[in-house]
């Protein structure tokens, strides 16, 4: 899917338009699926699939074991916590004993930018990255843009704002890239301590203003405090953030009727957004949770049945 020499998927950097149309597009017969009485398919038995988060997660992580479920391969999880990292082993030791044990896929979630790359040089296993650090979560964007693309039928032209801790989120940058590629305007707003120290190269506009930006909106896209990896005090209190940028009712009445509010979640209900209007009509938030295994059914498929077009359901009956 990259243009790395390796198969693996690392970030939305480096890959194409087409690239992404390939995997929206396949989402749609694994969106199928899932609505089916029984949601399985053969197509990935004998392969298995091996959750590494080295950083607390629910979604993320149970939507990929759920999506290699409904392809019927096998599952193997590693949490840092439970395991003999604790003992001072070494990731690259971790990653070799999973490999060891027949891993075909590592999906991996770490707080250091650039490890699924490193990790990916190590193996022979793909790798997809679950989100390193602040730097890409790239199925978060191709579920956010699947999300977008099916209650608006198409990113072009869309003006999506961005909000709020855009320095820390990986989230926002892959976001950025796909949602852009796909021909969406975006508009990163926050106070400037949220910004990245650098916006070179980043094809967005920026607002300090979070009132004057949001009647002009298709999608406002909400993102929660990177408390965890905040170590300067970038805020003068969580307070006055919300009260600037957080969602709250009487702003999301300045927000266009047809336009839809979105969080990759977890919520940190009362500071980027009020509790009701997580329940507003508009919100697409469960709905980017229940795409998040669709989408990951469609990467894993791509990975491990690299080589083989798929057009129709029909053709996942017969597994391998
Ligand atoms: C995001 C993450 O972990 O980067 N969550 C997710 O994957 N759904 C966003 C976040 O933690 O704020």
């Amino acid at each position: 899917m990259n243009s790395t020499p390796s198969r693996s998927l690392l970030s939305i950097e480096g890959m194409t338009k087409s690239d992404i149309e390939e995997i929206l597009d396949l989402t749609d017969t694994f969106d199928e699926i899932g609505r089916r009485p029984i949601p399985k398919v053969p197509a990935l038995r004998g392969r298995t699939v091996a959750t590494l988060f080295f950083e607390n997660s629910t979604r993320t992580r149970l939507s990929f074991e759920t999506a290699a479920r409904r392809l019927s391969a096998d599952t193997m999880s590693f949490g840092a916590g439970s395991s003999s990292l604790s003992k001072g082993e070494s990731i690259r030791d971790t990653v070799e004993v999973i490999e060891a044990y027949g891993a075909d896929v590592l999906v991996v979630r770490h707080p250091a930018a650039g490890i699924a790359q490193r990790i990916d040089n190590w193996t022979d296993a793909l790798v997809v990255n679950a989100g390193d650090g602040c730097h890409e979560h790239p199925t978060q964007a191709l579920l956010d843009a699947y999300t977008l693309r099916k209650h608006k039928g198409s990113l072009n032209g869309l003006r999506i704002a961005i909000v709020g801790d855009i320095r820390h989120s990986r989230v926002a940058r892959s976001d950025v890239l796909a949602f852009t590629m796909l021909g969406a305007e975006v508009v990163l707003v926050a106070p400037p301590t949220l910004l990245p120290p650098s916006l070179e190269g980043w094809p967005v506009t920026i607002s300090y203003d979070l009132d004057e930006v949001l009647p002009t909106l298709d999608v406002c896209y909400l993102l929660r405090m990177q408390n965890e990896r905040i170590s300067e005090g970038l805020i003068p209190s969580v307070r006055e953030y919300t009260a600037d940028y957080g969602l709250n009712i009487k702003r999301s009445a300045t927000l266009p009727k047809d336009a839809l509010i979105c969080h990759p979640g977890p919520t940190n209900r009362g500071i980027e957004i009020e509790a009701a209007v997580a329940s507003d009509p508009r919100s697409v938030i469960l709905d980017q949770v229940s795409n998040g295994v669709s989408i990951r059914m469609a990467v894993l498929f791509l990975l491990l049945g690299s080589g083989r077009k798929l057009g129709a359901a029909s053709e996942l009956e017969g597994g391998q």
